[in-house]
């Protein structure tokens, strides 16, 4: 099994810049393909302000982050990622637009670069049917923040080789992760429990006419959950947990796993959590 050094991302939002972030913090050459420059430079920024804050607290010395820094590039062309061992993929969360960059990057890529997604709720196996290599293509499954979760679910696909996965396996440890291998089925593994679960506690919100702080207080207190079920779905966003509980009830078709309607509401009214200051809770 080759070294994996050189490692390309891409899509440089939420989910790939946080990526990168970790792969420079922990020694690896990355090359981000962003859709236009001003992304990308916006990336770098971000990563470079979270190196920055660690410098502040005493987690990182100012060389570590500006050698991690160093190891950083970026480009609009996705040809630059022609070296790289590894790439992984988290643009948009569409089956489309995601088989059209795989069939690209195996065009691209040397034969022996494995190609990752960062999907949370396609399937991989059908992804890697875009392109002549399937063999070649896992999911490694990063959750959010990627810099401060640990766990990283390594999917193996229908036709993914043992050395890919071994690969993604080897890589994930080396980025300081946990990884947990499975195989490619809807949710993988903590989707698949925690999005029903989380849609049971906002159908017992009106079930139980308890408000979100009382339902958050008796997961928190009863169940020892760190957090409670309104403040982690405002964390992660209502939008991106509808979205992900819509993918896995159209595959499942298990009722739990259809959005409740309060959800659906929240999200087309933009109480979207965190990031637009209302969700159930305010944060203004
Ligand atoms: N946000 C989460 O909680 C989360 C968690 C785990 C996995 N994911 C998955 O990660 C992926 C990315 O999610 P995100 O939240 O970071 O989305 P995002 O919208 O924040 O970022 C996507 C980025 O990809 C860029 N992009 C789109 N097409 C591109 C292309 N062809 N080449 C290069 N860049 C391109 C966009 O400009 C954008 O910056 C999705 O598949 C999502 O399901 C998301």
């Amino acid at each position: 099994m080759a070294v994996t050094q050189r490692i390309g991302v891409v899509g440089l939002g939420a989910m790939g810049s946080g990526i990168a972030q970790v792969a420079i913090e922990a020694g690896f050459d990355v090359v981000g393909r962003e859709v236009a420059d001003d992304l990308a430079r916006a990336a770098t920024e971000r990563i470079g302000h979270f190196l920055t804050r660690k410098v502040e607290k005493g987690q990182r010395s100012p060389e570590e982050r500006d050698a991690a820094l160093a190891r950083l590039s970026t480009t609009t062309d996705l040809g630059t990622l022609g070296d790289c061992d590894l790439v992984i993929e988290a643009v948009v969360e569409e089956l489309e637009p995601k088989r059209a960059l795989f069939s690209e990057l195996e065009a691209i890529c040397r034969a022996d670069a494995v190609l990752a997604t960062n999907t949370s709720a396609l399937s991989v196996t059908e992804i890697a049917a875009a392109t002549r290599s399937p063999e070649r293509v896992v999911g490694m499954h990063f959750f959010n923040p990627a810099p401060l979760m640990p766990l990283v679910e390594v999917v193996r696909a229908e036709l993914s080789s043992d050395e890919a996965v071994e690969t993604a396996l080897e890589v994930v440890e080396r980025l300081g992760k946990v990884p947990v291998s499975c195989h490619d089925t809807p949710g993988f593994v903590v989707n698949r429990v925690l999005i029903p679960l989380l849609n049971d506690c906002v159908r017992v919100l009106d079930e139980a006419r308890v408000t979100p702080e009382s339902l958050d207080a008796a997961m928190t207190n009863g169940a020892g959950w760190p957090m409670g079920p309104c403040t982690l779905v405002d964390l992660v966003g209502i939008d991106v947990h509808v979205h992900a509980s819509e993918a896995l009830y159209e595959k499942l078709r298990e009722p739990r796993m259809a959005p409740p309607p309060r959800l659906v509401a929240m999200r087309n009214a933009g109480l979207l959590g965190r990031k637009t200051g209302r969700g159930f809770y305010s944060y203004e």
